[in-house]
């Protein structure tokens, strides 16, 4: 069973997307499986990870909107594996918004994914509220 790490602050700045990589490289070191899902627009995890967004066909935006299976969206980077962000998750919180249930459904499309990964972890900026 996976295991899912929330990293979250709404002050910007204070080395949210520096932990999820660490904690993700770290854990990777010691064996786990780890998807990094990068929920921020600006996708500084993605580029961290070396992926560059700019070129990215489909992204973690299209599997909110329902257009992408999560695991067609994915991208191994060394021993971590990318839910990568583009800037067009921009839109898809208008789009969640105007959605019963929105704010609450952006785990659904990658939890049967992560049942069979350790540990998921994530980042958000503080728009996102997660
Ligand atoms: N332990 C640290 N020591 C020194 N600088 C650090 C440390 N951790 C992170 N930083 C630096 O702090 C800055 C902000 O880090 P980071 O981008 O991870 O923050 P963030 O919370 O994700 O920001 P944002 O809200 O813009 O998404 C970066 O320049 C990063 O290199
Ligand atoms: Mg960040």
């Amino acid at each position: 069973m996976g295991r899912v790490l929330a990293v979250a602050n709404q002050k910007g700045g204070v080395a949210k997307t520096t932990t999820t990589h660490s904690l993700g490289a770290g854990l990777a070191e010691l064996g786990e499986r780890v998807l990094l899902v990068d929920l921020d627009p600006q996708a500084c995890l993605t580029y961290s990870m070396g992926i560059d967004s700019d070129s990215l066909d489909r992204s973690l935006h299209d599997v909110l909107a329902g257009r992408a299976e999560a695991a067609d969206v994915l991208v191994k980077s060394g021993d971590l594996t990318a839910l990568p962000s583009t800037i067009d998750l921009a839109g898809a919180e208008v789009h969640l918004m105007t959605r019963t249930g929105g704010s609450t459904c952006w785990p659904g499309p990658w939890a049967r994914w992560s049942t069979s990964t350790t540990p998921c972890s994530s980042t958000a900026r503080p728009r996102s509220g997660c």
